[in-house]
């Protein structure tokens, strides 16, 4: 895969940092070109080993089936398609920098995986000051007919708007400010969800990676 194939032809990072700077979200409806969604779609459906996902950073183990049900994987940076995933990000995450002074220190992501039924009730990926994940990150690797839509809500608690997973499209937001809820899948439904992190030190302890 060469570098002008990693994102897709229509990307525009002026539009999507203009974007991000008057609301705080971003959706791209062709954010990954079609080999690397190819790729990535490939591994999440037959190499990945994607387990019940836990809830929290302290206790990752903890299940709480009634909060979430999806599946997921954290990558491990050794395919091909992860590297250039991964790469990809590495491009946004120096863009953000530069023109938001975000800080941005480094990103973590993992597969996951809709079964039919499956949810994750709505909730916000960072609390305020507890946590150093400034912007989520969702790719979606697959189309959906119908089902898995991330409703994503202001600070007021208003809904923004419902997105349904289209294959290629990215959905990008501040991690402390919205709530969002994936609603229940009708087919199954693969994404990235990932998370651009700045480097807070508790106590002078580093914050650990997971
Ligand atoms: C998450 C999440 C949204 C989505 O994994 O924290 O909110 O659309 N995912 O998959
Ligand atoms: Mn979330």
């Amino acid at each position: 895969m060469s570098d002008a194939v990693l994102a897709s032809d229509a990307l525009n990072f002026d539009a999507i940092i203009a974007a991000f700077y008057q609301h705080g979200w971003v959706w791209l409806p062709h954010f990954l070109s079609n080999e690397l969604n190819t790729a990535l779609l490939h591994e999440a459906q037959h190499n990945a080993n994607l387990t019940p996902a836990g809830i929290g950073r302290q206790n990752a183990h903890q299940l709480n089936q009634q909060i979430r049900r999806d599946a997921t994987q954290w990558f491990d940076g050794q395919s091909d398609a992860q590297q250039h995933y991964l790469a990809l990000m590495a491009r946004l995450q120096l863009i953000f920098n530069r023109r938001c002074f975000l800080g941005l220190f480094d990103f973590e992501c993992h597969f996951a995986r809709y079964n039919k039924g499956d949810y994750y009730q709505k909730h916000v990926d960072a609390f305020s000051g507890r946590s150093n994940r400034v912007l989520t990150t969702v790719s979606y690797l697959n189309s959906v007919s119908a089902g898995g839509e991330l409703a994503l809500y202001d600070e007021q608690d208003q809904l923004i708007d419902r997105f349904r997973p289209t294959a290629g499209s990215l959905v990008l937001f501040e991690s402390e400010r919205f709530p969002h809820e994936v609603l229940p899948a009708l087919d199954v439904r693969y994404s990235i969800a990932g998370w651009f992190r700045k480097n807070a030190s508790i106590n002078g302890v580093l914050d650990p990676a997971s």
